[in-house]
């Protein structure tokens, strides 16, 4: 199996990533292969609203005009068995980076041609709270939504704050395992 993760983490040793790596641990002990993206390393921008509707080439063809890392990342997404979104929590809601991701996702999701490699394929959802702890609720609601939106098979959410790191580490891993072991059983 071969799992994406986008991270909207810089940080490759951060609270974000330790999370996500447990999870990862979970499903390579099931042979799956990892490839990871760390997105504020990367060169995505913010969606432009480009006509006066607010739609774009999104909307009429399913691509969108900025030309950056996004449509190299999405041809990563179809090209995978199933992808781990990771966030860490920014005043209670997803990273910027990852908001970015996700907003021109969804956009180029609802034309046809763009879904084919991306609807219904399983996705998992990680936020971390690293601060005081507080958002990750409602980080994770964001996540889940907007992942729901773009038709991936979101199969779990899991939100993480500094102060249960310990519980939620062991939790993330057998979770990997079942999720990377889930084709073979099915
Ligand atoms: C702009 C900003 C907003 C943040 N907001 C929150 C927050 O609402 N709740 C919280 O617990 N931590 C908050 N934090 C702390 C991050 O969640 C914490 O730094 C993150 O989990 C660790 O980042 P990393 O995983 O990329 O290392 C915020 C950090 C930044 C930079």
């Amino acid at each position: 199996m071969k799992i994406l993760t986008i991270s909207g983490s810089r940080n490759p040793d951060g609270k974000t990533a330790t999370m996500t790596e447990a999870l990862l641990k979970g499903a390579e002990k099931k042979g799956a292969q990892i490839r990871r993206h760390f997105l504020p390393s990367e060169h995505v921008e913010s969606c432009r609203q480009c006509d006066e509707r607010g739609w774009g080439d999104c909307l009429a063809k399913g691509s969108c005009v900025i030309a950056d890392d996004f449509a190299g990342i999405v041809d990563e997404i179809r090209d995978s068995d199933a992808v781990v979104f990771a966030s860490p929590v920014y005043f209670g809601d997803l990273s910027e980076s990852l908001r970015a991701f996700t907003d021109r996702l969804r956009r180029i999701l609802r034309h046809e041609s763009a879904k084919p490699g991306i609807e219904g394929k399983p996705a998992i959802g990680v936020c971390v709270a690293g601060g005081g702890g507080g958002g990750a609720p409602n980080c994770i609601v964001s996540l889940e939504k907007v992942l729901r939106t773009c038709g991936f098979d979101l199969v779990d959410v899991i939100p993480v704050r500094r102060q249960n790191m310990d519980l939620k580490g062991p939790v993330l891993e057998m979770t990997g395992e079942w999720f990377a072991g889930r084709g073979k059983q099915s």
